[in-house]
């Protein structure tokens, strides 16, 4: 079975065409990463404009490199919640013109549990159910129970900011640039992640929620000296920018590990994923795979692609929810949460 997924939730316009549910024939993303970068941030308004002006370009290339006819598509796919609502309704609108003028039906498709279909992307090494899914992107933090693919149970979310919202932030205000995730991880190979001590919220705590807004001021009031007596800004030398972007980093993946660990063992999870765009940080990898290994199950965590947003993961996940294919996606629901219809 060929679906073509749609994924416009945010700052990527990504197609793909893949076979089954895992095997990927094709996928054609545009990274809009370049025109927000002098925002510091992702313009909702500029990124609905490119995914309108590049969406029908990248389906027929897609397409065309792959051979592929569209009357061969047997359903189209679309992130349709949760994202910025003129970016998905791009890619939802889209996807309801596109079927119908070829009469094919259209799967709505949640953008969390895309990120988790990603680990069941690699069919040698699916994950052993059940697992314990720590989601952590620009807009999301969760930790969650993946009973089966579509039956979920969360666990806890941020209260505040989304971990990759925090590294972007905290990134600001080093001046690295956008999107602050991969600056932060690749300076902090050269810190001491010893050298600032920033506090880990929530630890105590007996649920699985998580706190990173307190942790992004303390770095505020470390680097400009607000709010702290007889505090001199810190100079931005590469040392000290290095040595607070390590420190920073520590704390979240502390935080990360020690409310994931205490998941896998309440759940008696079989196995661990790790998605969303920020665990493409090498340091959070090298932490959850030892975790994982600490209590004999395997860490799954996708290639570094299919971690940021991608088509593949969309139209992977919607070979196992053809039953809820419909003549068009009606709704656009930013907070519909995670696995319900
Ligand atoms: O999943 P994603 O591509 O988009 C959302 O659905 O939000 O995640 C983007 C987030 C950004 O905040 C970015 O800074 C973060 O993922 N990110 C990283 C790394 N690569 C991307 N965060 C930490 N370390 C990285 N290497
Ligand atoms: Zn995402």
């Amino acid at each position: 079975m060929l679906i073509l997924g749609i994924e416009t939730s945010c700052d990527e316009t990504s197609v793909a065409v893949v076979k089954d549910g895992t095997e990927i024939l094709g996928i054609k993303t545009f990274s809009q990463i370049n025109k927000h970068e002098k925002f510091g941030g992702v313009v909702p308004e500029v990124a609905s404009r490119i995914h309108v002006k590049v969406i029908h370009y990248l389906v027929a290339q897609l397409l065309e490199e792959t051979n592929i006819k569209p009357r061969d598509l047997d359903y189209i796919a679309v992130t349709n919640c949760p994202g910025l609502i003129g970016a998905l309704l791009v890619g939802v609108s889209f996807a309801n013109a596109y079927a119908f003028a070829l009469n094919k039906q259209v799967i709505g498709v949640n953008h969390l549990e895309a990120h988790i279909y990603a680990a069941f992307l690699n069919t040698t090494e699916t994950p052993l159910l059940p697992a314990v899914a720590l989601l952590v992107s620009g807009g999301h933090t969760s930790l969650i129970e993946v009973k089966n693919i579509g039956d979920y149970n969360v666990l806890g979310n941020t209260l505040d900011d989304a971990v990759g919202e925090a590294f972007d932030k905290t990134a600001k205000l080093l001046n690295l640039p956008y999107p602050g995730g991969p600056a932060i991880n690749k300076i902090s190979l050269s810190g001491n992640p010893k050298a600032f001590h920033f506090p880990r919220a929530l630890l105590k705590n007996e649920n699985f929620n998580f706190s990173f807004s307190g942790l992004k001021t303390s770095v505020l009031y470390e680097v400009t000296g607000i709010g702290m007596k007889n505090k001199k800004p810190l100079p931005l030398t590469e040392e000290n920018t290095a040595n607070v972007a390590a420190s920073f980093q520590k704390a979240v993946i502390d935080v990360l590990v020690h409310k994931t660990a205490k998941a896998i063992s309440k759940l008696h999870a079989r196995s661990l994923i790790v998605c969303g765009g920020v665990a493409a940080n090498s340091e959070l990898k090298k932490a959850m795979i030892a975790l994982a290994l600490k209590n004999n199950i395997k860490a799954h965590i996708p290639p570094i692609q299919f971690c940021t947003d991608n088509a593949v993961m969309v139209a992977g996940l919607a070979y196992h929810k053809t039953n809820e294919a419909a003549v068009c996606v009606k709704e656009v629901f930013a907070d519909r949460p995670l696995g319900s219809n």
